[in-house]
């Protein structure tokens, strides 16, 4: 059968790392793309920003602990997505910026980005999370939330490869909650973010993996999944 650089390019797959805290990486072969870029200062932190590249800089909502390193990505040229009010924000401060809203969809650099509810609390706009849909894969962040309903929806639209979710409870979903959306979402595989980084989020990866059973993939910051 014939192959066409298209197909070639789909078959190497999509590299998804997670870096510590909230922060995930995405390489596409093409474009890489970081969501919730808290590294320096960051306990977990598996990188620096200078060990890595970024077309796109995702944020889910504006708390500390996520923003981070995003400006660093936006100097060298990657482009802000984000919910209006924020890529308002980081279009005022001259930086390249994709505003929309929960529920829209977009296409940045052929990559197709989802904007879902995340249910937290943030200073600018709204909190969000995102499905990145890639060379025919689809990669769920849920940003900070608690579990909600919305959840359920998801699974009526996509059919997510890897779901990164909190489990960190306190200021999110804990391990029990986050398993019961993981059974709602229906990814492939589920990768709890989000806990461990500071004492007051302590949720069990251990106690996750183990009411979610095969779909969960424990990463250590630092490791990938290549979906
Ligand atoms: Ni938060
Ligand atoms: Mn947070």
């Amino acid at each position: 059968m014939p192959r066409d650089a298209a197909e070639d390019c789909k078959n190497m797959g999509v590299t998804v790392t997670f870096l510590g805290h909230s922060a995930v990486h995405i390489d596409d072969g093409d474009k890489k793309i970081i969501i919730d870029p808290f590294l320096t200062g960051n306990p977990s932190a598996s990188a620096t920003p200078d060990q890595l590249q970024a077309d796109m800089v995702l944020l889910t909502h504006d708390h500390a602990d996520h923003v981070g390193d995003t400006e660093h990505f936006l100097k060298q040229g990657a482009t802000f997505v984000g919910i209006f009010e924020l890529a308002e924000h980081y279009a005022g401060k001259g930086y390249t910026a994709e505003g929309m809203n929960i529920g829209g969809s977009i296409e940045v650099d052929g990559v197709t980005l989802h904007m879902t509810h995340a249910l937290h609390t943030c200073h600018t706009g709204h909190c969000v999370g995102f499905i990145v849909e890639t060379k025919d894969r689809q990669i769920y962040h849920a940003g900070d939330t608690g579990l909600s309903m919305d959840l359920r929806l998801l699974k009526e639209f996509f059919n997510i490869d890897v779901a990164f979710l909190p489990i960190g409870d306190r200021f999110t979903m804990g391990p029990e909650s986050a398993a019961r959306a993981a059974e709602w979402i229906g990814a492939q595989r589920v990768v709890p973010i989000h806990y461990g980084t500071w004492p007051l989020i302590p949720g069990d990866p251990k106690r996750f993996a183990q009411l979610v059973g095969d779909q969960a993939a424990v990463l250590k910051p630092g490791e990938s999944l290549t979906i």
